[in-house]
């Protein structure tokens, strides 16, 4: 591994040195040029007319972008010819997408959030994509829903592109995180940041603080103490940061250290959170966990949850191992 190879040569490496077949390679290949070909639409954005509203809503009742649908588009495109995946599954569809006939059907299942942050698409601040890969089960050849309903530890490959002032790919295979970036005269993500850690403690935290009146009291807890900062328990001053792209802030905090927190709360009582855990919360906390962060609900690991619906909501509270197990044991104390 080293500095300024590319994420072909990188993987075929890794591949080689697991005894693979090549498949895995042949799928992260097809889903790396959906990534380039999405990084191109968002970044010529309004030049290309694909800004503004879909006029239409997803499965999940939010108000669909033109971007979300494209990008949706490009990742099926890309990835349903390759003869690897028997069947994939979006934050932007309903059902899950088999495999279609006259394409060979492989072992892999894949799923993804074509556009993450789609709210900051119009405002010209980062989005990115995220997606997860599971084993499709030993002699499935017509994949169903229940499938896909694996718990995030049964991931084989989970990873990001970040459309930011670069373009970047982080990925695990959990073997660590690693980190490129797409060089656009040659079209090639370039490993730029290998073996990423995240820092154990942190003085930054990331929430959506228009929900506090909904917070439940371990998290009510945690945030003021952060806010009370050197007159406080903590004794240290805090930052805040929230920039409505999960998969910005999850590269902040690989980057740099930090704590993330979608928590649970009462504002809808219906929703069990408000991040998905298939697409999203899963390869999050796959890739927090493989570069030493802690991934939890407050109550539970992420990866450990069975799941019961691809487009299920879970809580989410990630980010640097100490601050997390803080928040943690706050929930343990308030039981
Ligand atoms: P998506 O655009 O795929 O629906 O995901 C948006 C998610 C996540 O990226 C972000 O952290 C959060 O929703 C933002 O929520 P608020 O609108 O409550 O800030
Ligand atoms: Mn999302
Ligand atoms: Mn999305």
């Amino acid at each position: 591994m080293a500095i300024g190879e590319t994420i072909t040569q990188f993987i075929t490496q890794e591949q080689r040195r697991v005894g693979g077949t090549g498949e895995f390679t042949a799928i992260l290949n097809d889903t790396l040029t959906a990534c380039k070909q999405i990084s191109n639409a968002v970044n010529k954005g309004a030049l290309i007319g694909v800004l503004g509203g879909a006029g239409a809503d997803n499965v999940q009742g939010e108000a669909q972008k033109k971007l979300d649908v494209i990008s949706n588009d490009m990742m099926i495109q890309a990835n349903e010819w390759g003869g690897h995946l028997a069947a994939m599954a979006s934050e932007e569809m309903e059902d899950i997408y088999p495999i279609p006939d006259g394409y060979p059907r492989g072992k892999y299942l894949l799923l993804f959030d074509p556009l993450d942050g789609s709210s900051n698409i119009d405002v010209n601040i980062s989005v990115g994509t995220i997606f997860s890969i599971l084993r499709c089960p030993d002699g499935v050849t017509n994949p169903t829903m229940k499938d896909f309903l694996q718990p995030g530890t049964r991931q084989v490959c989970a990873g990001y592109a970040l459309y930011g002032p670069s373009t970047m790919l982080v990925l695990t295979t959990g073997q660590g995180v690693n980190g490129f970036t797409l060089d656009r005269n040659i079209g090639e993500f370039v490993l730029t940041h290998p073996g990423m850690r995240i820092p154990e403690d942190t003085r930054e935290f990331s929430i959506n603080a228009s929900n506090s009146r909904f917070w439940e009291a371990p998290v009510r807890r945690y945030i003021d103490e952060c806010l009370a900062g050197k007159t406080g328990a903590r004794g240290v001053d805090f930052n805040m940061r929230w920039v409505a792209s999960m998969v910005a802030e999850v590269h902040r905090i690989l980057t740099r250290g930090g704590i993330f927190m979608y928590p649970k709360d009462t504002k809808d009582p219906k929703k069990e959170g408000r991040l998905r855990l298939m697409y999203e919360a899963n390869p999050m906390s796959f890739i927090v966990e493989q570069a030493g962060g802690v991934a939890s609900t407050g109550r539970a690991r992420i990866l450990d949850i069975a799941p019961h619906d691809i487009h299920q909501r879970v809580p989410v509270i990630l980010g640097s191992r100490n601050e997390v197990e803080r928040v943690v044991a706050y929930h343990r104390e308030a039981n």
